[in-house]
């Protein structure tokens, strides 16, 4: 795989124009989160997997990075299409480069490998800095399949055994990681094992249906109640990606916000399902076709409530998104996050457009406004930055927004696709790329 330099630049800033409803088609890629836990899993047979509709974003990048740094070998057939090896794997090797640490999902290549070899020591996660994110609950499923773990000074895990075996484990809290991570250990573990209290996310369905193709045993993903036979080996497979739910979910946002009319492509509706009704309830149209959805709105928005919770609750994922819409709709508004801590960081930088927004505790108390202004904005994490840009879109004047590789790790080509639906967006680098793009963006007369 050709090093990426993208991946670490971050003087890059996006400069919006806002003001201008979005209209067209948008065709939506792989599921980020679907992939992470796919393009691991795929390591745990030394046949060659074939795995499409990957979305090309940094953290698929950079796990795929990490998986080459071991042994493994990742060759690029198109844009989407990835085939992967993972015979050459060093068992024993630790996976740790400077790239690693930054994603979360740098966690299953625990499962994967403790799985396939007995043996994983894997640099501990980072990802979006959206409050205490432990990972006990993954420690405790990997121990009660019989692994030893232990934390390494300078920031690794190791998890090892001698045998591993079925298990019956119960998830305290609903965890998609650690559904996932056991789910993929569990798969090489002699003996029958029970996930109890599961995530139910579409991604663990993807996750699921993809081991079950390489040969495992896997049931009833996407319930409570997961049952996994353990296998003695797994086989090469080829594999396609569901769609990506969130960022579906924020192109519906972005339209609704900008009062326009897109037709979002490639999504299966059923998972929109918690979004598309949230945006019905405040005044915007979202029709459903089989594999894409019209949204359309004009006109005064309604506010609402939302409390994010697991599938098929609303997505955490989504909150910064809507608030940023239900901050421009008439009334009060009250958006609940009962996942992470700290998933209100945007409000700083939306109070800066125009927004009233009183955050206390994990609530957070919306006044609508009729308008946001142009800002000066800094992305701290990637739905929140996301958010920056629906906002951007919608205001009145210009807006820079900094830090967007937080943006870049889980949206594809997200300013091309915003310009394709007529958004007036741009990337610029450095202080005179900025005010060259300011100047262009002026300039236009549409
Ligand atoms: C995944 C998604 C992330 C999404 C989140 C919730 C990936 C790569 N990331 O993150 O985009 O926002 O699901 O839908 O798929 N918890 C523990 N102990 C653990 C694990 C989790 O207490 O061992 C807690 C977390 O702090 C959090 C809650 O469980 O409060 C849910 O977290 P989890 O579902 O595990 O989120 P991630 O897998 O990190």
């Amino acid at each position: 795989m050709k090093d990426d330099n993208k991946l670490s630049k971050n003087d890059e800033q996006y400069v919006i124009r806002g003001g201008r409803s979005l209209e067209g088609e948008v065709v939506i890629a792989g599921a980020k989160n679907a992939a992470l836990g796919i393009l691991a899993a795929a390591v745990m047979t030394d046949d060659k997997v074939t795995i499409e509709n990957v979305p090309y974003v940094s953290d698929t990048r950079t796990l795929l990075k990490a998986i080459e740094n071991i042994g493994a070998t990742v060759e690029y057939k198109d844009r989407h299409t990835v085939v992967i090896c993972g015979k050459g794997i060093r068992e024993g090797q630790p996976v740790d480069d400077e790239y690693i640490r930054r994603i979360r999902a740098s966690y299953y290549l625990i499962g994967a490998l403790l799985g396939k070899h007995r043996y994983a020591n894997v640099a501990l996660p980072g990802g979006c800095d959206i409050g205490s994110r432990p990972i006990d609950l993954h420690i405790k499923g990997f121990e009660k399949l019989g692994a030893k773990t232990e934390i390494v000074p300078g920031g690794s895990i190791i998890a090892e055994a001698e045998e591993l075996h079925g298990a019956h484990i119960y998830l305290d809290t609903v965890s998609v990681g650690a559904t996932i991570n056991i789910m993929m250990a569990a798969s090489l573990s002699p003996g029958k094992t029970t996930i109890e209290n599961a995530a139910k996310e579409p991604h663990i369905v993807d996750v699921a249906n993809f081991l079950n193709t390489m040969g495992a045993n896997i049931k009833g993903a996407g319930t409570d109640v997961i049952r996994v036979r353990g296998v003695e080996k797994l086989h090469g497979a080829e594999y396609s990606i569901i769609p990506d739910q969130i960022e579906a979910g924020t192109f519906m946002a972005m339209t609704v916000a900008t009062r326009g009319n897109v037709l979002i492509k490639n999504v299966i509706p059923k998972h929109l399902e918690a979004i598309s009704s949230k945006l019905v309830e405040m005044g915007a149209h979202v029709i459903e076709y089989d594999d894409s959805v019209r949204v359309m709105a004009d006109g005064a928005l309604r506010s609402t409530q939302i409390k994010t919770l697991p599938y098929p609750g609303f997505p955490t994922d989504m909150q910064a998104q809507m608030a940023t819409i239900l901050a421009l709709s008439e009334g009060t508004s009250i958006v609940t996050e009962s996942i992470f801590e700290n998933r209100f960081r945007y409000v700083a930088e939306l109070a800066r457009m125009g927004a009233q927004i009183r955050v206390e505790g994990n609530t957070a108390i919306i006044t609508g406004v009729k308008k946001y202004g142009g800002a000066m904005l800094r992305a701290s994490d990637l739905r929140a930055g996301a958010a920056l840009v629906i906002a951007a879109l919608s205001a009145e004047g210009i807006s820079t927004i900094e830090d967007i590789q937080y943006i870049k790790r889980g949206y594809e080509d997200f300013d091309e696709k915003i310009r394709g639906l007529g958004g007036k967006m741009l990337i610029a680098n450095g202080e005179k790329g900025v005010q060259r793009a300011k100047l262009e963006l002026a300039s236009s007369t549409d």
